[in-house]
């Protein structure tokens, strides 16, 4: 069913803001289920049958957030073919920043000589891409901003425990980027549902290194500044939350479910996405999944799955797709784009 575009919110009252560009990138050194069973008590068979996870990249020593970041920054530039001047406002998503302050987004803002733009970082774990995308939408339909960059990056296993077998085969390193910009035409961000929940910020997150837990060497020695979380809670939370936002991202764009050629998940457990294909009434094939190659990215796993469905084909100009993301806070958030 196409859209009937008088039937749009944004044909009345919003500027068109499309992704122009988008990049990816991921370390190179690659951890199997193989090696992490040599670390702790764990096989390629429990990760593989309860996650989906066969592999996931780990960020060299000295490469940090805003290194990933900065590089899968100059490929979404590269690929918008604009110049890194004409960016007004650079966005990152992320967990792991390189430093409490200043901001990452600032060390990117050097490393790729975006000069004349305005820089913050946004916290909102897992979610935080989407998060950045709805910021940049109103930066730009409000004509406060053009060109706005927005990054998902994370080095995780830079604040992973290595001995919590629970948590420790599912986080990789990496970072996604977009171009964001008012362009003519229907082609663009839809609609854009973003929700939180702080009932639930102790069943993920990291109690150490902030004001209330400072870096000190017993809160090290306790494992304070590692991730901490109640998996099976989270898994329960993953799915009724994207659901949800999946639901109203759909229904503020006008559109059915069956309108959507692909859906780009957070890419956190393929049990997950199966449960929410199931509850959608969709099949899997209609998702992008590559977490069995990277594991759980956070801020960076569906920016990553974005860029690589754009460069491989799966998503073609004018197709309906859906951005789904669930992470730390609660946060969640749906995206409808027409492609
Ligand atoms: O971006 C959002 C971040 N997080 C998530 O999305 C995570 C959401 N949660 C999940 O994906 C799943 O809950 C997990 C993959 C984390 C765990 O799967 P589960 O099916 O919920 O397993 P469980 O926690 O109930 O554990 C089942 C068993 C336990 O053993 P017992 O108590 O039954 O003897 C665990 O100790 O599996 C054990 N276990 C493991 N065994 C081998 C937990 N981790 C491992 C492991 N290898 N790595």
């Amino acid at each position: 069913m196409k859209r009937q575009p008088s039937s749009s919110p944004r044909s009345t009252k919003r500027r068109t803001v499309s992704i122009i560009g988008t990049g990816s990138y991921v370390p190179e050194k690659i951890l199997t289920n193989e090696d992490l069973s040599r670390m702790v008590d764990t096989s390629d068979e429990w990760i593989t049958t309860r996650t989906g996870i066969k592999q996931r990249r780990i960020a060299a020593k000295d490469e940090n957030t805003s290194d990933m970041a900065a590089k899968a920054a100059l490929k979404a530039i590269e690929q918008a073919k604009i110049s890194p001047k004409e960016i007004n406002l650079i966005l990152v998503a992320t967990a792991t920043p390189d430093m409490l302050f200043p901001a990452t987004a600032c060390f990117v803002q050097k490393k790729i000589g975006a000069t004349k733009a305005a820089c913050l970082d946004i916290s909102a774990a897992c979610a935080g891409f989407l998060f950045g995308v709805e910021i940049a939408q109103q930066f730009i339909t409000s004509h406060t901003y053009d060109t706005v960059l927005v990054i998902g990056a994370d080095k995780l296993t830079s604040i992973t425990n290595w001995t919590d077998r629970n948590t420790c085969v599912l986080f990789g390193d990496g970072a996604g980027a977009a171009i964001l910009r008012h362009r003519g035409g229907s082609h663009g961000v839809i609609s854009t549902h973003i929700g939180s929940d702080g009932q639930y910020s102790d069943i993920l997150f990291m109690p150490g290194g902030g004001s209330r837990c400072p870096i000190t060497r017993d809160n090290v020695d306790l494992n304070l500044a590692t991730i901490h979380m109640t998996g099976k809670e989270v898994y329960k939370q993953a799915v009724t939350a994207m659901l949800s936002a999946a639901k109203k991202a759909l229904e503020q764009a006008g559109l059915s479910i069956h309108d959507i050629a692909c859906v780009i998940p957070h890419q956190a457990n393929l049990r997950i996405i199966e449960a929410i294909a199931d509850r959608l009434g969709i099949p899997l094939e209609k998702f992008y999944v590559n977490l069995d190659r990277y594991g759980n990215t956070s801020a960076a796993a569906v920016a990553i799955a974005l860029d690589e469905a754009n460069r491989s084909g799966r998503i073609k100009s004018g197709d309906y797709i859906l951005m789904v993301v669930f992470g730390g806070g609660l946060t969640w958030a749906g995206t409808v784009i027409e492609w």
